[in-house]
């Protein structure tokens, strides 16, 4: 059951796509305050776990830490962060009661989930114009779908966006795309898409490509195409302020960017220096920066990655020219003391994000003029939208790839996200393991983070163990800045990579059946045990083994130097071990603990009893894969069937009724009416 409360008058932020009529009264299960801020409050009870909260530091359990819904851009994701890149407002309360809280609003909430006092949830809101939603059901997995269904069905890329994805922040020129294609030939790893960062653009002005490094931008794309590779591209939010640049000359001129408390286009620094900002919150503009992507759609371009649309500042005049000023009377001054030090190395660091700013600029809501920090978090979700609605504008049979750095829900309907610029550190492989469940509570579905790590550099150990657990995750990209090249060609063990990524197209038919049937059902991809085994008290504190998809459990290895972990199994369930896709060992394993070893070449999950995995030979490119001719694992003591999903892979016809394959089994046999199915010999 789901209850609709209005404070205010909330800004409208097309986050939900059902109408639920309004209800009076107090909003239940929470206290609400109407004090300076609006507030929600609640006694947590000892037992009681807090689930949610999306893109978020910490644990699957959310309780214990502060969090705020602020989409902010910054690179250092440590233990002291309150937020990410995204909005993700959507909470739930397990234990004494369970119910959930979505918060629609475009503003800044604050979480503290028992930090301040152990034992209080208090949830308080930047503005006091917000539509609550409360959501009562039987079991998590249920509110997690009526929450889904209120949002609407998330965002499905085409079928290649499952297959092996490079990227770094580096490659500059046409060869160098070469060079990287060649190498993952020349190693037989496979690889289905190569990621352009900001060097292929113009001054790093979106729409725009560099002409001197890329003189046959066209050509290259084809002849990546005509070898199944695609080339994604990345757009930036911040159009650089430049006479002579089409984008902004026509953005000016047609009144598209946001502005200042004067009326003039507001500037501040980004990637090219001074930009503008396209105001994504007005229909026209985002008609118009929507249709900029044509540019690189004619060229034959079907991925794009959108960022920096929290949107990031990196600086505003105002505040510069302050630090300006503070450096010359220091100078002036001579020594610095502890006060005038630190004050004017603070004065720089608080130049980047500074939340003042994003009071400093407007947005006109189809006639209506907002101060961006009312709004801020909607900006990134709006701009990819603009994206996805020009897509449909430009061919609205075919699937395009699209994520997005910044989000808050309502973008899962348009896009997929990662989770921005990690590091090659364990923890955050860790933090990666336990996100992705609270992702996919919130819509985002098609996610992933940077493999390996972003900044700093990777070794080869903490890369193979972020590949075996990315090989999972729809959205399996490398992408690094680190000094420290990070193709998988580039370790000593190869092999080990090639042997990895062969089992992650393996796997393309089971991963994708189970995502888009988790799209459609509104049910999570990857979800914590407790979802699954509500009565097993043993499953509430694991949160470094999860569900994926129907019938799998994975337990991945996220600290250095062990070649083994214990593995909590809560059913009898069959072990797969597997180095490569012809070296595969089974064995049934009984409920319980476990001591597992994991090799580092070794890929180890769980299947559940009476559940399949389903495989298919793996080739280099996920085009070139044969999906009708598949091979099932299974543990199986009853005759079962499996309900998977194939389609073609780009058109958006998901609800075509032989679009779902049964596939029936038995221990010994196994049978489809529309595939070849055998078992894998193990
Ligand atoms: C941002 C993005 C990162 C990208 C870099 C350069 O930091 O998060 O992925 O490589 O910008 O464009």
């Amino acid at each position: 059951m789901i209850q609709k409360f209005r404070f205010g008058e909330p800004i409208l932020s097309d986050s939900v796509v059902k109408d639920i009529p309004l209800s009076k009264g107090n909003v239940p299960y929470v206290q609400t305050k109407s004090e300076e801020n609006l507030s929600f409050h609640y006694d947590l009870a000892p037992e009681d776990a807090v689930y949610g909260l999306g893109e978020n530091m910490h644990g699957i359990n959310k309780r214990g830490f502060v969090y705020e819904s602020r989409c902010m851009d910054g690179a250092r994701h440590t233990d002291d962060r309150i937020s990410l890149y995204a909005a993700h407002n959507f909470i739930i309360v397990d234990g004494n009661r369970r119910f959930a809280m979505f918060l629609d609003t475009a503003s800044i909430v604050t979480y503290d989930v028992g930090n301040k006092n152990i034992d209080q949830l208090i949830i308080t809101c930047k503005t006091k114009d917000v539509d609550v939603y409360i959501i009562e059901e039987k079991d998590l997995v249920s509110i997690v779908s009526a929450f889904r269904e209120l949002i609407g069905k998330s965002y499905i890329p085409p079928k290649w966006a499952f297959g092996y994805q490079q990227s770094r922040w580096g490659y500059r020129t046409e060869d160098d795309f070469r060079e990287i294609a060649k190498n993952y030939k020349e190693h037989g790893i496979p690889l289905d898409a190569l990621y352009m960062d900001i060097d292929y653009m113009e001054e790093y002005e979106s729409f725009t490509i560099d002409r001197e490094k890329f003189p046959n931008f066209e050509g290259l794309v084809d002849e990546m195409k005509a070898d199944g590779l695609h080339l994604v591209p990345i757009i930036d939010a911040g159009i650089k302020v430049k006479q002579g640049y089409g984008v902004y000359e026509d953005g000016v001129a047609n009144d598209y960017f946001c502005k200042d408390k004067d009326g003039n286009n507001f500037k501040c620094g980004v990637w090219p220096g001074f930009c503008h900002f396209p105001d994504v919150l007005n229909t026209k503009t985002r008609a118009w920066f929507g249709d900029q992507y044509r540019v690189l759609l004619d060229k034959g371009i079907d991925g794009f990655w959108n960022d920096m649309n929290e949107p990031s500042i990196f600086y505003t005049q105002e505040r510069l020219q302050e630090a300006y000023t503070m450096v010359d009377e220091l100078r002036a001054q001579g020594e610095l003391d502890l006060h005038t030090y630190f004050g004017l190395r603070s004065k720089f660091q608080t130049l980047t994000s500074n939340p003042e700013d994003y009071k400093l600029f407007y947005h006109d809501m189809d006639g209506k003029k907002v101060r961006h920090d009312a709004v801020h978090n909607l900006f990134g979700y709006y701009l990819t939208r603009a994206a996805a609605e020009g897509f449909d504008r430009y061919n609205s049979e075919k699937r395009i790839l699209l994520f997005s750095r910044a989000s808050s829900i309502g973008m899962h309907r348009y896009s997929g996200i990662w989770t921005g610029d990690n590091h090659s550190w364990w923890s955050h492989l860790k933090m990666n393991i336990k996100m992705m469940p609270s992702l996919n509570m919130c819509g985002f579905l098609y996610s992933g983070a940077d493999l390996g790590g972003f900044g700093g550099d990777t070794n080869e150990e903490l890369m193979l163990r972020w590949i075996e657990f990315g090989m999972f995750a729809p959205l399996m990209r490398n992408h690094n800045q680190g000094r420290r090249d990070q193709e998988l060609y580039t370790f000593s063990h190869t092999n080990w990579f090639k042997n990895l990524i062969e089992l992650r197209y393996a796997m393309i038919p089971y991963l994708y059946s189970e995502f888009v049937k988790a799209v459609q059902t509104n049910a999570c991809f990857f979800r914590p045990l407790v979802f699954d085994y509500t009565k097993d008290p043993m499953v509430k504190e694991i949160e470094d083994q999860l569900m994926v998809g129907e019938g799998i459990m994975v337990a991945p290895i996220y600290e250095a130097n062990v070649r083994g972990r214990t593995v909590y199994v809560p059913e009898d369930m069959l072990m797969v071990r597997m180095r490569s896709y012809e070296e595969i060992q089974t064995e049934t394993i009984a409920k319980g603990m476990h001591y597992v070893s994991m090799a580092l070449d070794e890929v180890v999950f769980f299947i559940k009893k009476d559940h399949l995995m389903v495989l298919a030979e793996p080739k280099t490119r996920t085009r070139d894969m044969n999906f009708d001719q598949l091979y099932v694992l299974g543990y199986i003591t009853q005759p079962i069937q499996y309900q998977l999903y194939d389609d073609d892979g780009y058109s958006k016809q998901y609800d075509q009724p032989d679009n779902l394959h049964v596939v029936y089994a038995t221990s010994t046999e196994v049978s489809c009416a529309s595939k070849q199915v055998q078992f894998l010999k193990s």
